[in-house]
């Protein structure tokens, strides 16, 4: 190589080099300059290796130059490293930076559901009342859910065609409770009198479903067994709870029904809030004009003397009422499928019910 020819080319490469570091942002990007300029094949290369050709005189003439070259660029290289290495925190700040003068996101706060809304105030009712809350298992024994209480092994209730059986292997007796009456059964049998609960929960039953009745409903149970309790403290106590929950004005009917478990059985109605009691072509109470809210009645003896208690020293009385009739006479809906389908339409109506609970 011509000595002029090498030291031209070496000005040439100290320009491009010193350009190539400034450019660098970054620590990868200054490692491929340093290739660039000083790699194999970069032409400052090919002038280290033709020194060996030159003349003594020219070697040492473009011998100090070559130097001279990597010298400027070498600290060239290490003074953009340090400037890089400081700056790559301010680099990353910078790119997760966010403004926090835009307005955020706001939340919208979620609800309880109308169905939880319902089951929470009937129950504040009756603790007010003095009552305790007993819960107890979704999946149930035919013992405590029928025997028990006193409904005979050929009711049609029991049927597979009305109660969902459980297939579990060596056991035929197991079911999802068809009603939360069981823990009338499962409490006494863990106390003595006197006894006042009410047992909330979810039951489940074979149904052809319709605008007042699903598969899973939910219910509340009520128990007292006490000395000296009448029919008469039964009607006081749910009256009471009645006007507690849908207000004075609301008319409630009292009429007797069939239970196994209880002597006498009552059913205890509401007048129609769709149709105001007529009945005319409504849908919601089927032309009845009252709406069901629950049974009731004075404890069967054979349910007392089944788990131990003396039906000649004790009384006491009982009601299972559902709750999805009374969420829909309390808040007006007239299907009950509605608090099912989960659309946000509907359950965002309860917000601020369900935050003032
Ligand atoms: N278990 C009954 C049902 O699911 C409701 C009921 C009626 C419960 C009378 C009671 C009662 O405690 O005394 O239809």
């Amino acid at each position: 190589m011509d000595p002029d020819e090498a030291l031209r080319i070496l000005d040439q490469e100290l320009a491009r080099g010193l350009a190539l570091v400034a450019q660098a942002e970054t620590l990868v990007a200054l490692d491929g300059a340093e290739t660039a300029v000083f790699g194999r094949k970069a032409p400052f290369s090919a002038v280290q290796r033709s020194l060996r050709d030159l003349s003594e005189s020219d070697r040492r003439r473009v011998g100090q130059r070559t130097n001279e070259v990597r010298q400027t660029l070498r600290e060239a290289i290490e003074e953009r490293r340090r400037g890089v290495e400081a700056n790559r925190e301010g680099i990353l700040l910078e790119q997760d930076r966010i403004d926090i003068t835009l307005p955020g996101r706001r939340l919208r706060p979620g609800s309880l559901h109308p169905l939880a809304i319902t089951m929470e105030r009937i129950v504040q009712i009756f603790t007010r009342m003095g009552y305790r809350v007993v819960e107890g298992p979704e999946a149930e024994t035919a013992w405590y859910n029928f025997d028990a209480l006193n409904i005979p092994p050929d009711h049609p209730a029991r049927t597979a065609k009305d109660t969902v059986y459980l297939d579990v292997p060596g056991r035929n007796d197991l079911l999802l409770r068809t009603e939360t009456s069981a823990m009338q059964i499962r409490t006494m049998e863990q106390q003595q009198p006197p006894v006042y609960v009410i047992a909330p929960g979810r039951v489940f039953r074979q149904e052809t479903q319709d605008a007042t009745h699903t598969r899973v409903f939910h219910q509340v149970e009520g128990l007292a067994v006490d000395e000296g309790l009448t029919f008469a403290h039964m009607k006081g106590t749910l009256e009471t709870w009645a006007r507690e929950m849908f207000g004075p004005e609301m008319r409630v009917r009292l009429h007797p029904d069939f239970f196994p478990f209880v002597e006498p059985g009552a059913q205890m109605a509401m007048t129609c809030f769709v149709c105001g009691g007529s009945g005319v072509g409504c849908h919601t109470c089927r032309g009845e004009g009252w709406i069901e809210l629950m049974g009731c009645g004075m404890v069967h003896p054979r349910v007392l003397e089944n788990v131990g208690y003396d039906p000649e020293r004790y009384t006491g009385y009982a009601w299972g009422m559902g709750v999805e009739r009374i969420a829909m006479g309390l808040f007006g809906v007239p299907d009950i499928r509605t608090f099912y389908e989960g659309d946000v339409r509907f359950l965002e109506q309860f917000q601020e019910l369900g935050l003032t609970r």
